[in-house]
Protein backbone atom coordinates (compact mmCIF):
# COMPACT_ATOMS: atom_id res chain seq x y z
CA UNK A 1 0.00 0.00 0.00
CA UNK A 2 1.62 2.98 -1.40
CA UNK A 3 0.94 6.58 -0.21
CA UNK A 4 2.45 9.99 0.63
CA UNK A 5 5.74 9.81 2.53
CA UNK A 6 5.48 13.06 3.60
CA UNK A 7 2.69 15.55 5.20
CA UNK A 8 2.03 18.57 2.97
CA UNK A 9 -0.12 21.42 3.50
CA UNK A 10 -2.73 21.40 1.20
CA UNK A 11 -2.16 17.67 1.21
CA UNK A 12 -5.23 15.92 -0.38
CA UNK A 13 -6.11 13.39 2.25
CA UNK A 14 -9.50 12.14 1.72
CA UNK A 15 -9.69 14.15 -1.60
CA UNK A 16 -7.20 12.16 -3.65
CA UNK A 17 -9.46 8.57 -3.99
CA UNK A 18 -11.89 10.90 -5.18
CA UNK A 19 -10.17 12.67 -7.71
CA UNK A 20 -8.33 9.46 -8.47
CA UNK A 21 -11.77 7.59 -9.34
CA UNK A 22 -12.94 10.80 -11.27
CA UNK A 23 -9.64 10.65 -13.92
CA UNK A 24 -10.20 9.35 -17.23
CA UNK A 25 -10.29 5.30 -18.23
CA UNK A 26 -7.47 5.68 -19.75
CA UNK A 27 -4.13 7.87 -19.98
CA UNK A 28 -1.01 7.49 -21.23
CA UNK A 29 0.80 9.88 -19.06
CA UNK A 30 0.04 11.12 -16.06
CA UNK A 31 1.05 14.86 -15.32
CA UNK A 32 0.66 16.64 -11.75
CA UNK A 33 2.78 19.92 -12.29
CA UNK A 34 1.57 21.00 -8.50
CA UNK A 35 2.36 16.89 -6.83
CA UNK A 36 3.60 18.48 -3.33
CA UNK A 37 3.39 15.21 -1.42
CA UNK A 38 1.81 13.45 -4.10
CA UNK A 39 -1.45 12.36 -2.38
CA UNK A 40 -3.07 12.02 -5.75
CA UNK A 41 -0.31 10.46 -7.33
CA UNK A 42 -0.21 7.51 -4.95
CA UNK A 43 -3.93 6.97 -5.32
CA UNK A 44 -4.25 6.68 -8.91
CA UNK A 45 -1.00 4.39 -9.44
CA UNK A 46 -2.57 2.00 -6.36
CA UNK A 47 -4.95 1.83 -9.04
CA UNK A 48 -2.79 1.74 -12.04
CA UNK A 49 0.07 0.02 -11.22
CA UNK A 50 3.25 1.18 -12.86
CA UNK A 51 1.29 4.56 -14.37
CA UNK A 52 3.73 6.56 -16.52
CA UNK A 53 3.77 10.18 -14.55
CA UNK A 54 5.42 13.06 -14.76
CA UNK A 55 5.77 14.74 -11.61
CA UNK A 56 6.65 18.32 -11.05
CA UNK A 57 7.01 20.65 -8.31
CA UNK A 58 8.72 24.17 -7.82
CA UNK A 59 10.50 22.99 -4.89
CA UNK A 60 13.33 21.61 -5.59
CA UNK A 61 14.57 20.05 -2.60
CA UNK A 62 10.96 18.53 -2.73
CA UNK A 63 11.54 16.99 -6.20
CA UNK A 64 15.30 15.52 -5.49
CA UNK A 65 13.50 13.57 -2.39
CA UNK A 66 11.15 12.21 -4.84
CA UNK A 67 14.31 10.84 -7.16
CA UNK A 68 16.40 9.60 -4.19
CA UNK A 69 13.37 7.55 -2.83
CA UNK A 70 12.84 6.53 -6.41
CA UNK A 71 16.89 5.65 -7.03
CA UNK A 72 18.45 5.22 -3.85
CA UNK A 73 15.74 3.94 -1.19
CA UNK A 74 18.00 1.41 0.32
CA UNK A 75 20.25 3.92 0.95
CA UNK A 76 17.95 6.48 2.10
CA UNK A 77 16.86 4.15 4.77
CA UNK A 78 20.29 3.63 6.11
CA UNK A 79 20.53 7.52 6.54
CA UNK A 80 17.07 8.21 8.22
CA UNK A 81 17.84 4.92 10.58
CA UNK A 82 20.71 6.91 11.84
CA UNK A 83 19.38 10.30 12.16
CA UNK A 84 16.63 8.30 14.20
CA UNK A 85 18.60 6.80 16.47
CA UNK A 86 20.67 9.68 17.13
CA UNK A 87 17.24 11.28 17.60
CA UNK A 88 15.56 8.68 19.96
CA UNK A 89 18.86 8.07 21.94
CA UNK A 90 18.42 11.59 23.48
CA UNK A 91 16.31 13.15 26.18
CA UNK A 92 13.48 15.82 24.93
CA UNK A 93 15.77 18.95 25.22
CA UNK A 94 18.90 16.84 23.31
CA UNK A 95 15.97 16.05 20.54
CA UNK A 96 15.22 19.43 20.34
CA UNK A 97 18.79 20.54 20.10
CA UNK A 98 19.27 17.75 17.31
CA UNK A 99 16.64 19.14 15.05
CA UNK A 100 18.33 22.50 15.16
CA UNK A 101 21.73 21.11 14.55
CA UNK A 102 20.10 18.87 11.33
CA UNK A 103 18.18 22.33 10.42
CA UNK A 104 21.41 23.60 10.05
CA UNK A 105 23.27 21.30 8.08
CA UNK A 106 23.47 21.38 3.98
CA UNK A 107 24.50 17.68 3.29
CA UNK A 108 26.79 17.08 0.07
CA UNK A 109 24.70 14.57 -1.07
CA UNK A 110 21.47 14.22 -2.59
CA UNK A 111 20.61 11.06 -0.11
CA UNK A 112 22.10 13.30 2.66
CA UNK A 113 19.86 16.08 1.43
CA UNK A 114 16.11 14.04 1.42
CA UNK A 115 16.92 12.17 4.49
CA UNK A 116 17.28 15.74 5.99
CA UNK A 117 14.28 17.29 4.15
CA UNK A 118 12.03 13.98 5.22
CA UNK A 119 13.37 14.40 8.93
CA UNK A 120 12.64 17.95 9.86
CA UNK A 121 9.50 17.15 7.63
CA UNK A 122 8.45 14.32 10.39
CA UNK A 123 9.40 16.45 13.77
CA UNK A 124 9.16 20.05 12.51
CA UNK A 125 6.59 22.02 13.03
CA UNK A 126 3.07 20.31 11.63
CA UNK A 127 4.98 18.83 8.87
CA UNK A 128 5.05 22.68 7.20
CA UNK A 129 7.86 23.41 4.49
CA UNK A 130 8.63 27.37 4.63
CA UNK A 131 12.07 29.18 4.15
CA UNK A 132 13.15 32.58 4.55
CA UNK A 133 14.02 35.04 1.73
CA UNK A 134 17.47 33.24 1.23
CA UNK A 135 15.97 29.82 0.99
CA UNK A 136 16.88 28.54 4.46
CA UNK A 137 14.61 26.02 5.59
CA UNK A 138 12.91 27.78 9.25
CA UNK A 139 10.32 26.07 10.83
CA UNK A 140 10.19 25.65 14.15
CA UNK A 141 10.73 21.91 15.98
CA UNK A 142 7.17 20.13 16.16
CA UNK A 143 7.76 18.65 19.98
CA UNK A 144 5.81 15.14 19.37
CA UNK A 145 6.40 12.54 21.50
CA UNK A 146 7.14 10.29 19.45
CA UNK A 147 7.48 11.32 15.92
CA UNK A 148 7.52 8.46 12.57
CA UNK A 149 11.06 9.89 11.48
CA UNK A 150 11.90 6.30 9.44
CA UNK A 151 8.48 4.45 7.76
CA UNK A 152 10.35 1.28 5.95
CA UNK A 153 8.26 -0.04 4.32
CA UNK A 154 6.15 2.83 3.40
CA UNK A 155 9.35 4.08 1.61
CA UNK A 156 9.85 1.26 -0.07
CA UNK A 157 6.34 0.92 -1.36
CA UNK A 158 6.76 4.84 -2.49
CA UNK A 159 9.81 3.57 -4.85
CA UNK A 160 7.79 1.17 -6.21
CA UNK A 161 5.48 3.36 -7.43
CA UNK A 162 7.67 5.73 -8.60
CA UNK A 163 9.05 3.60 -10.74
CA UNK A 164 8.14 5.03 -14.37
CA UNK A 165 7.65 8.52 -12.65
CA UNK A 166 9.65 11.33 -13.47
CA UNK A 167 10.23 13.88 -11.12
CA UNK A 168 11.17 17.54 -12.55
CA UNK A 169 11.22 21.09 -10.89
CA UNK A 170 9.97 23.56 -13.08
CA UNK A 171 7.09 26.45 -13.58
CA UNK A 172 3.52 24.62 -13.69
CA UNK A 173 3.21 26.35 -17.14
CA UNK A 174 6.58 24.86 -18.81
CA UNK A 175 5.03 21.26 -17.05
CA UNK A 176 1.83 21.36 -18.58
CA UNK A 177 3.59 21.84 -22.27
CA UNK A 178 4.59 18.58 -22.12
CA UNK A 179 1.26 17.03 -22.00
CA UNK A 180 -0.35 15.84 -24.89
CA UNK A 181 -4.17 14.38 -25.74
CA UNK A 182 -4.44 10.76 -24.31
CA UNK A 183 -2.49 12.02 -21.36
CA UNK A 184 -4.12 13.75 -18.04
CA UNK A 185 -3.58 16.56 -16.00
CA UNK A 186 -4.37 17.16 -12.46
CA UNK A 187 -3.85 20.51 -11.34
CA UNK A 188 -3.64 21.20 -7.45
CA UNK A 189 -1.99 24.55 -6.85
CA UNK A 190 -1.61 26.71 -4.01
CA UNK A 191 -5.12 27.72 -2.89
CA UNK A 192 -6.67 31.36 -3.30
CA UNK A 193 -6.81 32.05 0.50
CA UNK A 194 -10.57 32.01 1.13
CA UNK A 195 -9.90 34.78 4.31
CA UNK A 196 -6.64 37.09 4.83
CA UNK A 197 -5.67 35.27 7.97
CA UNK A 198 -6.30 31.81 6.25
CA UNK A 199 -3.35 32.81 3.91
CA UNK A 200 -0.80 30.01 3.78
CA UNK A 201 1.21 29.46 0.80
CA UNK A 202 4.70 29.79 1.72
CA UNK A 203 6.12 26.70 0.32
CA UNK A 204 8.67 28.14 -1.18
CA UNK A 205 10.36 31.29 -1.03
CA UNK A 206 7.69 32.32 -4.12
CA UNK A 207 3.61 33.66 -3.47
CA UNK A 208 0.91 32.39 -5.40
CA UNK A 209 -0.82 35.69 -6.19
CA UNK A 210 -3.86 36.34 -8.37
CA UNK A 211 -2.34 37.08 -11.04
CA UNK A 212 -0.27 33.42 -10.95
CA UNK A 213 -4.05 32.06 -10.42
CA UNK A 214 -4.84 34.03 -13.87
CA UNK A 215 -2.09 32.74 -15.47
CA UNK A 216 -3.12 29.27 -14.60
CA UNK A 217 -6.77 29.65 -15.83
CA UNK A 218 -5.13 30.39 -19.15
CA UNK A 219 -2.97 27.26 -18.58
CA UNK A 220 -5.81 25.60 -17.95
CA UNK A 221 -7.86 26.77 -21.25
CA UNK A 222 -4.58 26.06 -23.40
CA UNK A 223 -4.77 22.27 -22.15
CA UNK A 224 -8.61 22.57 -23.23
CA UNK A 225 -8.36 24.08 -26.45
CA UNK A 226 -5.21 21.21 -27.46
CA UNK A 227 -7.47 18.50 -26.37
CA UNK A 228 -5.98 17.72 -23.29
CA UNK A 229 -7.73 16.19 -20.64
CA UNK A 230 -7.33 18.28 -17.35
CA UNK A 231 -9.31 18.42 -13.65
CA UNK A 232 -8.03 21.34 -11.05
CA UNK A 233 -8.95 21.81 -7.41
CA UNK A 234 -8.65 24.98 -5.56
CA UNK A 235 -11.12 26.82 -2.70
CA UNK A 236 -14.57 28.27 -3.22
CA UNK A 237 -13.53 31.76 -3.92
CA UNK A 238 -16.11 33.92 -5.97
CA UNK A 239 -12.60 35.23 -7.56
CA UNK A 240 -11.72 31.56 -8.43
CA UNK A 241 -15.60 30.66 -9.78
CA UNK A 242 -15.31 34.10 -12.00
CA UNK A 243 -12.29 32.48 -13.58
CA UNK A 244 -13.64 29.62 -15.00
CA UNK A 245 -17.22 30.20 -15.07
CA UNK A 246 -19.07 30.17 -18.37
CA UNK A 247 -16.65 28.38 -20.20
CA UNK A 248 -18.27 24.70 -20.51
CA UNK A 249 -16.48 23.50 -18.26
CA UNK A 250 -17.73 21.15 -14.99
CA UNK A 251 -17.44 22.53 -12.10
CA UNK A 252 -18.28 21.02 -8.64
CA UNK A 253 -18.25 21.68 -5.07
CA UNK A 254 -16.84 19.32 -2.59
CA UNK A 255 -16.69 19.39 1.04
CA UNK A 256 -13.22 18.58 2.66
CA UNK A 257 -11.17 18.90 5.56
CA UNK A 258 -7.73 19.95 5.21
CA UNK A 259 -4.73 17.67 6.33
CA UNK A 260 -2.88 20.65 7.58
CA UNK A 261 -5.26 23.90 8.09
CA UNK A 262 -3.30 27.58 8.27
CA UNK A 263 -4.27 27.90 12.18
CA UNK A 264 -2.56 24.21 12.56
CA UNK A 265 -5.76 22.55 14.60
CA UNK A 266 -9.09 23.67 12.92
CA UNK A 267 -10.25 21.07 10.76
CA UNK A 268 -13.97 22.17 10.33
CA UNK A 269 -14.51 20.89 6.59
CA UNK A 270 -14.38 23.80 4.02
CA UNK A 271 -15.78 23.61 0.36
CA UNK A 272 -13.48 22.96 -2.57
CA UNK A 273 -14.19 23.58 -6.23
CA UNK A 274 -13.26 20.35 -8.60
CA UNK A 275 -13.02 21.84 -12.25
CA UNK A 276 -12.71 20.14 -14.88
CA UNK A 277 -12.79 20.10 -19.23
CA UNK A 278 -13.81 15.98 -20.10
CA UNK A 279 -16.95 17.86 -22.06
CA UNK A 280 -15.09 20.12 -24.21
CA UNK A 281 -12.28 17.41 -24.81
CA UNK A 282 -15.08 15.37 -25.95
CA UNK A 283 -14.29 12.96 -22.86
CA UNK A 284 -17.11 10.34 -22.40
CA UNK A 285 -16.99 10.18 -18.75
CA UNK A 286 -19.60 7.92 -16.21
CA UNK A 287 -21.40 10.64 -14.35
CA UNK A 288 -20.66 10.29 -10.60
CA UNK A 289 -22.24 11.43 -7.89
CA UNK A 290 -19.35 13.42 -5.86
CA UNK A 291 -21.51 16.10 -5.36
CA UNK A 292 -23.25 15.20 -2.54
CA UNK A 293 -20.56 13.65 -0.41
CA UNK A 294 -19.02 15.13 2.49
CA UNK A 295 -15.26 14.12 2.76
CA UNK A 296 -12.99 14.68 6.23
C1 LIG B 1 -1.48 22.65 -2.67
S1 LIG B 1 0.18 22.16 -2.85
C2 LIG B 1 -0.06 20.64 -3.60
C3 LIG B 1 -0.61 19.61 -2.66
C4 LIG B 1 -0.48 18.20 -3.20
N1 LIG B 1 -1.43 17.95 -4.27
C5 LIG B 1 -0.56 17.15 -2.14
O1 LIG B 1 -1.41 16.29 -2.18
O2 LIG B 1 0.25 17.19 -1.21
C6 LIG B 1 0.81 23.22 -4.10
C7 LIG B 1 2.23 22.99 -4.54
O3 LIG B 1 2.52 23.88 -5.62
C8 LIG B 1 3.90 24.21 -5.61
N2 LIG B 1 4.07 25.42 -6.44
C9 LIG B 1 3.90 26.73 -6.10
N3 LIG B 1 4.09 27.54 -7.16
C10 LIG B 1 4.37 26.73 -8.23
C11 LIG B 1 4.66 26.97 -9.62
N4 LIG B 1 4.68 28.21 -10.13
N5 LIG B 1 4.90 25.90 -10.43
C12 LIG B 1 4.89 24.63 -9.91
N6 LIG B 1 4.64 24.36 -8.60
C13 LIG B 1 4.38 25.38 -7.77
C14 LIG B 1 4.23 24.34 -4.15
O4 LIG B 1 5.61 24.11 -3.92
C15 LIG B 1 3.31 23.27 -3.50
O5 LIG B 1 3.99 22.07 -3.22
Amino acid sequence: MSAPFLKWAGGKGKLAPVVAAGCPASIVTYHEPFVGAGAVFFALEQERPGLPSRLNDLNGALMETFRVVRDDVEQLIEELGRMAGEFFGRDAEGRKAYYYQVRAEDPATAVGRAARLIFLNRTGYNGLYRVNRSGRFNVPYGRYANPRILHTEGLRAASQSLRNAEPTSVDFEEACAAARPGDFVYLDPPYQPLSATSSFTSYTSAEFSQDEQRRLRDVFEDLTSRGVPAMLSNSSHPFIRELYDGRGLEIRTVKMSRAINSNGHGRAPIDELLIDNFARVGLEMPKRDIDAVTLG
